[in-house]
């Protein structure tokens, strides 16, 4: 069990919350929380958006049960903490353009934060949040409020591009990546159903070109170009 630090509205129906833990994790790990006991039947997978040594942050958007209470949660309660698990974002050498759509904002303030010159790229659909909080951590930030933030990027200006986001907004980071054809490396963070959180069950499927993959597991960071993404 963790203890909550703290838990803020940082805009309508999205919260950080803090919790005191040491385990710590890399960037674009996730971990499966638990703020109640029997219901709902299922962990929530959240990703880090901030780890120090005795302290992790989430950053959620409130669209269900689950994210529900977790927006209800008060310093010193307590609640269930299980990871990190996923393979985390690769190691990113050279220009590094990280691109976020809505809630997928989340896990990239922890890297840009561990890489510090990366170019970051945040898409809102109404007020942007935490924008202060990014732009410490970036070379550049580039915000759009409204249509897509890919409209601002270039992928021939980075060696490494790496988004997280919405299905729609990966599917077109593919697409992008196909156009251009440069040898570039663009990464992808799924959010896939999951059940455990530890590749036991395989709710969180993905097809990919070689076979099916865990998002869990193998993931939730795949390569652009090995993910079939459906319609
Ligand atoms: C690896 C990973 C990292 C994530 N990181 C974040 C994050 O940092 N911040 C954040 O706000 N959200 C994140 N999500 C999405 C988050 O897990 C869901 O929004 C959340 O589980 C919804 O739960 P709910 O009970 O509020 O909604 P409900 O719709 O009631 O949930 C019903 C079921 O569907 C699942 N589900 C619903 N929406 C999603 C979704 N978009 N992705 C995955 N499962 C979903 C739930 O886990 C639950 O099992 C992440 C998802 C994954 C897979
Ligand atoms: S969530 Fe169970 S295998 Fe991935």
């Amino acid at each position: 069990m963790a203890t909550v630090i703290s838990n803020k509205k940082v805009a309508e129906g999205v919260g950080l919350l803090e919790v005191e833990s040491s385990l710590g994790g890399k960037p674009g790990q996730f971990y499966m929380l638990r703020a109640w006991d029997k219901y709902p039947l299922l962990s929530r997978p959240i990703s880090i958006f901030d780890a120090g040594e005795d302290r992790i942050q989430f950053l959620y958007q409130v669209v269900g049960e689950g994210t529900r209470r977790f927006f209800e949660l008060r310093s010193g309660d307590q609640l269930q903490i299980e990871g990190p698990f996923g393979n985390g974002f690769p190691e990113a050498n050279g220009s590094v353009a990280l691109v976020g759509g809505g809630i997928g904002i989340a896990p990239l303030y922890y890297m840009a934060k561990t890489i510090k010159n990366a170019d970051i790229y945040l898409g809102f659909s109404r007020e942007p949040y935490l924008t202060e909080e990014f732009q410490r951590v970036s070379n550049q930030l580039h915000i759009q409020v409204g249509g897509t933030v890919l409209d601002q990027i270039n992928f021939r200006d980075y060696k490494t591009v790496i988004a997280c986001g919405p299905h729609g907004m990966l599917k077109a980071v593919q697409s992008m990546q196909e156009e251009i054809g440069v040898p570039n490396h663009v990464y992808v963070s799924l959010e896939n159903r999951m059940a455990c959180g530890i590749g036991a069950c395989l709710v969180c499927s993905v097809k990919c070109k070689d076979g099916r993959k865990k998002a869990c597991t193998d993931g939730p960071v795949f390569p652009v170009e090995e993910v079939v993404f459906n319609d």
